[in-house]
């Protein structure tokens, strides 16, 4: 792993000195501590706190499941939200869970994600285990009557996975939300906001980058990120047209590219995977197209980013028309809770989890709901398909609301 001050951490004025000097996750790699790409933690704006306003006293009691390597269960602030109580936590890993307990301020502790759903005192859940088990735990704590947020993706690499999740929300009627950082990057939050807004027209043409070098892969649970085919993890790269638009992609063709890096070579990962960076091109559900592509293995510039181009401006870097009248409106992500810090990725973090509780609170349908977080997931599936037919063009399953 390499440390890594993303560009768009930097375009989004997220400090170089305070990133580099974080209280963000450390790692040692090759004899270095060094930052997991994306946990540089943003300046929270504590004086917008002051105008969030509750919508209701009510304290929704969650249960978190996963204190990995990159301590995701405790990374979002349910902790900190005046509307939350984390009334129990879990990690398969005696030592992870009761760090988790500790840092969450949480008494109760659960063997596993399995146990602890079955407490019938908890309204919902946090996935922030494995990507591998991220369907099975949500599906089953839904079924056991339980809200859902999951850290993405929402599906690992099987379409019948992804049908499953969906069925499941439908059937049980209970709030799903993925976790997709890039939704509240600045930029993605202001083209959201023009989009709904009817200022933009159709997206013409989005592209997205997820960029992390990994010679040697991350440490993970029982391995998962060794080899893992860079689509199976597009979420990333895909919100940059999913989560301005809220459509989906329907057919894609994807150029897979063989890799030098050892884990990245088919013979050395449970996945057969023998592509390290996979480029695709995806046709949207509104006609127009989107580039989206994933890298493991080429160092250098790094981070999770992307850009628009529609039928009345561009977003590359900042909005840019040329011989069009629009009027860009003051648009701000909206304030935080106090105590609640915008955190990692983008300052993203403390946002969604924020989103996720108010959705509850006032029983709507949160922000990146299944069938987002599926068309986001979905399309990255059946580009890895493709990718591994040499670029056939596919159709992509859809799962609309
Ligand atoms: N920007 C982002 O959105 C972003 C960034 C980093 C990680 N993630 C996601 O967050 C998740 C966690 O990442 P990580 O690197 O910490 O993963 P990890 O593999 O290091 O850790 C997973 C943890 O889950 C625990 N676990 C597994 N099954 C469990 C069960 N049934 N019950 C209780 N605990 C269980 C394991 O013991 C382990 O500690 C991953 O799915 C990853 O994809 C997202």
């Amino acid at each position: 792993m390499e440390s890594a001050i993303t560009r768009r951490s930097l375009l989004a004025g997220v400090g170089v000195a305070a990133g580099a000097a974080a209280l963000g996750l450390r790692e040692t790699a090759m004899g270095q501590d060094v930052q997991i790409q994306g946990f540089e933690k943003a300046k929270t704006d504590t004086e917008a706190s002051k105008r969030w306003k509750p919508i209701s006293d009510r304290k929704v009691r969650v249960g978190i499941a996963g204190y990995g390597v990159c301590k995701f269960g405790a990374a979002f602030g349910f902790q900190d939200h005046p509307n939350v109580t984390v009334a129990a936590v879990t990690d398969i890993i005696p030592d992870r869970c009761a760090e988790l307990a500790k840092v969450c301020r949480c008494d109760k502790t659960y063997p596993s994600c399995e146990e602890m759903i079955k407490d019938d005192s908890l309204e919902a859940i946090f996935v922030a285990t494995d990507a591998v088990s991220h369907a099975r735990l949500a599906i089953a704590a839904m079924r056991a009557g339980k809200h859902v947020a999951s850290a993405v993706p929402a599906a690992f690499g099987s379409l019948e996975e992804a049908e499953a999740l969906f069925k499941t929300v439908k059937q049980t009627g209970r709030k799903y939300m993925m976790f997709e950082t890039s939704y509240f990057h600045e930029d993605l939050y202001m083209m959201r906001e023009m989009y709904r807004l009817g200022l933009l027209g159709k997206v013409v043409y989005a592209e997205g980058e997820y960029y992390h070098f990994m010679r040697e892969p991350i440490d993970s649970y029982k391995g998962w990120r060794i080899g893992l085919p860079p689509q199976w993890y597009p979420t990333h790269s895909n919100a940059y047209y999913v989560g301005v638009t809220g459509m989906s992609f329907t057919e894609v063709s994807c150029m897979g590219i063989p890799s030098i890096i050892e884990h990245l070579k088919p013979a050395n990962n449970r996945y057969r995977n023998p592509f390290g960076t996979e480029i695709a091109l995806f046709r949207t559900a509104d006609g127009g197209t989107a580039r989206m592509a994933v890298s493991w293995d080429t160092p250098g510039f790094s981070g999770e980013m992307g850009r628009i181009r529609t039928q009345r401006g561009t977003f590359y870097d900042r909005f840019a028309t040329e011989g069009m009248d629009i009027k860009v409106p003051p648009i701000q992500r909206p304030p935080l809770p106090p105590g609640v810090e915008a955190g990692g990725h983008g300052g993203s973090h403390g946002y969604l989890m924020a989103e996720f509780i108010e959705a509850i609170l006032a029983d709507r349908k949160p922000l990146v709901d299944v069938a987002q977080a599926l068309a986001m997931t979905v399309g990255g599936i059946v580009a890895h398909r493709s990718a591994l037919k040499g670029g056939e063009l596919l159709k992509i399953p859809q799962f609309a609301l």
